[in-house]
């Protein structure tokens, strides 16, 4: 029985004649979900048509300003088997999380319905066996909206990169943490940014997932399976939170010609890629510097196009609207994204970069000989030492920056200097971005 009814939905979408209607169910009704109803009323793209919305406690939003822009023909529900035993064509999630989503999202492609879904959790976790499924049904997943909100990286990387050997990636894919460190640039502290953020909607009450790099690790798990065809275990890649770096290491990356940004990165090296999500130091020649606010923006290395850079809104309604709506008309008009074979890779947080190492001491003498030495011992080199006046000897932050070393190494060094009475602080260890770094 279930093998017929699964052909049955088969064969109903491959008789898709072009010219027909393709029928949209939205599952949530939120920022995203009632920007996706006012876009598509406002474009009415021929052959759409918005025919369910379900969420929660649906009477609420039903009788919100945000459904004035809903056809009065759709059906609004909470009962999701109202959508998966309807006759839509196309299920676009935009609620968000793993549970319950996955298996009702597996449940629709299963009834031979397209998928389209701005959740990166879902897509950086789920990703590969629900394509594989979609693959099977000979139906659509679609999730351009997952990475980086409106900015087209995904369709961008698919159709025009997937020609390229992409050697490496990085960027800052979490508006969040870019609106925190641009505003620290001129002298705020992260806690006082931090709650600004919060009153206006940029940061949860609880940010640990955007400042603690989370969020990002998904997209960028996301990024490597398109762009290097590596499918990563987001748990396995290395993440280091902003909200311990302080006013103080602006003005000292500033001596240093760079800025501070959560930088996303992965490479991809033989069977290995090296992934880490962190704050760095970044040279502001970069266009990750020019990146400010909100905004997103993502470098794609690829061995013969060189450096692609994609930006802008990454977050908010309209604009990740607009990448959901835009997966939509293509899932309709069956445009078939490039699919190239996906490995499943190693991780590792190893980079062989500079560092920027920044001490809180009560100052004695002998404190740089005994930071020196402990570099040294692990063979670190110092490349330079930075220390501001005006600041209190029994508090004094100080600088130090090495060659070129790996990240294990200095973290060795870390944890014995760390230990040392005259630190008042744990030390912060960036490391700093250079064209030419290279992975170990
Ligand atoms: N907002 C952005 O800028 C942005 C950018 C890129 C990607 N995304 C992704 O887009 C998705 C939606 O984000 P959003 O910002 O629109 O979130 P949101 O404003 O919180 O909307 C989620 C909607 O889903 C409903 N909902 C939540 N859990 C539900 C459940 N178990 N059953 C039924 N309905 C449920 C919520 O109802 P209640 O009102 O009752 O909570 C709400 O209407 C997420 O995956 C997010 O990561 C968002």
């Amino acid at each position: 029985m279930a093998t017929k009814s699964k052909k049955q939905s088969v064969s109903k979408n491959k008789q898709k004649q072009p010219g027909s209607t393709v029928k949209i169910a939205l599952l949530g009704f939120g920022t995203v979900g009632s920007s996706v109803a006012r876009v598509l009323a406002a474009s009415k793209f021929p052959g759409l048509q918005l025919t369910h919305i379900y969420n929660r406690s649906v009477a609420r939003k039903r009788t919100s300003p945000a459904a004035s822009s809903v056809p009065a023909s759709v059906v609004w529900t909470e009962n999701i088997d109202d959508i998966l035993k309807s006759d839509v064509d196309i299920v676009v999630e935009l609620i968000g999380g793993l549970t319950p989503i996955e298996g009702w999202l597996r449940k629709a492609l299963a009834a031979g319905k397209s998928v389209v879904t701005a959740n990166k959790q879902l897509i950086a976790y789920r990703g590969a066996s629900l394509a594989k499924v979609a693959a099977q049904q000979h139906v659509h997943l679609a999730y351009g909206a997952a990475v980086a909100g409106g900015v087209p990286v995904i369709p961008g990387m698919q159709q025009g990169l997937g020609g390229d050997q992409v050697s490496r990636i990085s960027g800052i894919v979490n508006g969040t943490c870019n609106y925190i460190l641009s505003r620290m640039e001129s002298g705020s502290e992260y806690a006082s940014v931090l709650a600004d953020a919060q009153q206006l909607g940029y940061a949860e009450a609880n940010p640990s997932a955007d400042v603690d790099g989370f969020d990002a690790r998904a997209k960028l798990c996301i990024l490597s399976r398109i762009a290097l065809h590596a499918e990563l275990d987001p748990d396995a890649v290395t993440t280091q939170t902003i909200s311990t770096v302080e006013a103080i290491d602006f003005t000292y990356a500033k001596e240093l010609n760079c800025t501070i940004r959560q930088v996303s990165r992965a490479q991809q090296e033989g069977n290995i890629v090296h992934a880490r999500v962190a704050p760095m130091l970044v040279p502001l020649t970069s266009p990750m510097a020019w990146s400010h606010g909100t905004q997103n923006m993502v470098v794609v290395s690829g061995k013969f196009g060189g450096d692609v850079v994609f930006s802008g809104h990454g977050a908010g309604g309209e604009p990740t609207a607009v990448a959901v709506v835009s997966d939509i008309l293509a899932v309709a008009q069956s445009c078939k994204s490039v699919q190239l074979p996906v490995r499943r890779r190693a991780v590792t947080g190893e980079f062989l970069a500079p560092h920027y190492l920044r001490f809180v001491v009560d100052d004695k003498p002998g404190i740089v000989s005994a930071i020196a030495g402990a570099l040294a011992k692990v063979g670190a080199n110092i490349d330079s030492l930075l220390q501001r006046p005006g600041h209190p000897k029994h508090r004094l932050p100080f600088v130090v920056t090495t060659e070129p070393c790996l990240t294990s190494t200095i973290e060795l060094a870390i944890e014995s200097i760390a230990r040392m009475d005259c630190m008042l602080e744990p030390p912060l260890c960036l490391q700093i971005l250079v064209a030419e770094d290279k992975p170990e």
